[in-house]
């Protein structure tokens, strides 16, 4: 791993993956960081990074803006930097997003992930690259949804059900077809709901941590028993880091936290963090606006349900297990705890991100090349 190309590493997990990559004693590559800065993607969440290991630091960490459906630019970096790494976790990620405008998922997720394959595809024939990998970052939501027992296994047969889901099933099949037809070195890894910091606050954990600090609202879709099972992104990054060092290619890895929870569990925990680290009797926008409420579960307001909604998912990640010997490390009523006090540390980052200002400072920092 000499010079590793991440996509979407200004986002929420490949931001935290490159923190976790710098603090690997045994790394000492480059990493490439290349992102479109869309609404989801903040480089603020890698400015230590960049102040240390960036071109005015050790020069180990280069950011570049382009768009995965990009092929030249694409090509351009690939060829210029000598890539012999792809993480690929760029994507559309959003599944309510999915549902209101699917148009963006079909570029980005599948074409953008053809781009790259074709790219590492060619590159990597062309020229003599050791050990060469491209990893596949993926959902379990490409499984489909399960009832009240069972669990995800890597040979469950693929049932996506949202727009969101479908395209990435896509870009998981055009990744093990370029495995098969062209031998191209990859794994892929398909992961359960990850939580923690830098997570854009559309997301369940943030958005509710968020509201209820400014009193607002907390949405639950349905009934609330829809069940996910939560992953501490630290924990994610730590399995693909085992997985691109150890992993064997072609193969796929599930990835989960063992923590399931129904939504209206972890909409209640946040509340019980919440006021044990930031009482609403002492939250001054609450008290300004609504001195009535008295807890922040009063807030929790039960809306439409999100259509085509899959009601639970569990993933068995018995393989990584046994194969590599990874294991999540942090529980979930810690992460979560850990979550919400980042969030009560963090509010410039927040504050940015919510404002819309962030895409401003973008436009006038980054002009599209
Ligand atoms: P995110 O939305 O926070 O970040 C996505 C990043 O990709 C952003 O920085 C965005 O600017 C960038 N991007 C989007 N379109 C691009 C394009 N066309 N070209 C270049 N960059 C582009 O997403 P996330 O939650 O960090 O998810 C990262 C990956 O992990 C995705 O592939 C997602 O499917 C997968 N995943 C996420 C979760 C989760 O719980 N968040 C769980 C399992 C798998
Ligand atoms: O399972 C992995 C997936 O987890 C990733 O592939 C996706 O990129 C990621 O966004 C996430 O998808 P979900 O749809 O599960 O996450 P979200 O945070 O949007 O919702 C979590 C659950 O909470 C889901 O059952 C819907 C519900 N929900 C969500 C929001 C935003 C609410 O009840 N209210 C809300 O306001």
């Amino acid at each position: 791993m000499k010079n590793v190309l991440v996509t979407g590493g200004a986002g929420f997990i490949g931001s935290n993956f490159i923190h976790y990559l710098f603090k690997q004693k045994d790394f000492q590559g480059n990493v490439i960081n290349l992102d479109k800065l869309t609404y989801a993607g903040n480089l603020e969440s890698l400015e230590a990074i960049d102040k240390t290991y960036g071109e005015k630091g050790q020069g180990r960490y280069l950011f570049h803006r382009a768009d995965i459906c990009d092929y030249e630019a694409i090509e351009a970096i690939f060829r210029s930097r000598r890539v012999d790494t792809v993480i690929h976790f760029a994507a559309e990620s959003h599944v309510d997003r999915s549902i209101h405008g699917p148009k963006d998922f079909i570029h980005t997720n599948i074409i953008g992930t053809f781009n790259l394959l074709e790219i590492a595809r060619q590159q990597w024939s062309n020229e003599k690259i050791d050990n060469a990998l491209f990893h596949h970052i993926s959902t379990d939501e490409v499984y489909g949804s399960l009832g009240e027992t069972g669990y995800f296994y890597e040979n469950t047969p693929y049932d996506p059900r949202s727009p969101y889901s479908a395209a990435k099933a896509s870009s998981d099949h055009l990744v093990k077809a370029y495995y098969h037809t062209y031998g191209l070195p990859i794994t892929l890894s398909n992961c359960s709901n990850n939580y923690g910091p830098y997570q854009f606050p559309e997301k369940l954990i943030p958005l509710i941590i968020l509201n209820a600090l400014e009193g607002k609202p907390l949405p639950v879709y349905g009934d609330g028993l829809n069940v996910r099972d939560w992953l501490y992104v630290e924990d994610h990054c730590s399995a693909i880091y085992a997985i691109i060092r150890r992993g064997r290619r072609g193969e796929t890895y599930n990835i989960g936290g063992e923590s399931e929870r129904t939504n209206i569990t972890v909409v209640n925990r946040i509340c019980e963090i919440l006021e044990a680290l930031y009482p609403i009797k002492k939250n001054p926008i609450i008290q300004k606006a609504n001195p009535d409420i008295a807890d922040y579960k009063q807030l929790i307001t039960h809306v439409k349900d999100r259509p085509g909604h899959d009601r639970r998912y569990a993933i068995h990640c018995g393989k990584i297990k046994e194969e590599l010997n990874w294991r999540p490390s942090v529980s979930f009523e810690d992460g979560l705890r850990e979550t919400v006090r980042w969030s009560l540390e963090n509010t410039r980052w927040i504050n940015h991100v919510r404002s819309g200002q962030y895409q401003k400072w973008i436009e006038k920092n980054y002009q599209k090349r």
